[in-house]
């Protein structure tokens, strides 16, 4: 398996992996899928500083991670927030935690201070990840979301870099 920058060619992959968890789940709550337009603009806006990354096992995408600015204010800006998804066939393989490892090492490179996850409380298997990977329970968030009718609870974890 490779892991490496996400480039606008990747566009559909990831959509397709992201898009599946939009419509499906409710390990993310964002509601509505993303166009084509909008995750080619994402992966732009993700080309900098903020990295995306991809990982590819048999010649195609099967996960991808990011990192995002945690809040709008200057003073936040020695923080970030990391995303993370692997197609469903590729699970429970290590490729969450090689694209992980990757996205802090990244975040690491780029001189951030702190990595922050918002994670649904009862998704225990992106929990156990970032634990895995050095991330410290902050607390929960009650009810902060709601999806599919469910009011949902919200993790958050951070490690330092
Ligand atoms: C969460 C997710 C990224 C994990 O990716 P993955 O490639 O399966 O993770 P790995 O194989 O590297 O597993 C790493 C660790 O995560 C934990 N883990 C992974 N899947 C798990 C599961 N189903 N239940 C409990 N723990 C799990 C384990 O601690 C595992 O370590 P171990 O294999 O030594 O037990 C993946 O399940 C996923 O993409 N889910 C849908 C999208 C998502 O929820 N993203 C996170 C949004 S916050």
């Amino acid at each position: 398996m490779e892991v490496r920058r996400a480039v606008l060619e990747d566009s559909k992959a990831i959509r397709t992996i992201y898009n599946h968890e939009v419509l499906n789940s409710l390990v993310t709550l964002d509601l509505i899928p993303r166009s084509e337009a909008e995750q080619r603009h994402w992966i732009a806006e993700h080309s900098g500083v903020y990295p995306a990354i991809v990982a590819v096992a048999d010649n195609s995408v099967c996960g991808f991670a990011s990192l995002s600015p945690y809040r709008a204010r200057a003073g936040y800006s020695t923080t970030v927030e990391d995303s993370i998804y692997v197609d469903s066939n590729y699970r429970k393989r290590g490729v969450g935690t090689a694209l992980l490892n990757n996205i802090l090492l990244l975040a690491n490179q780029h001189g951030f201070h702190a990595c922050m996850a918002r994670v649904m409380a009862n998704h225990q298997a992106s929990i156990s990840l970032h634990e895995s990977c050095g991330f410290l329970l902050v607390g929960i968030e009650r009810e902060v979301g709601r999806k599919f009718g469910k009011w949902m609870d919200v993790a958050l974890l951070q490690k330092l870099l």
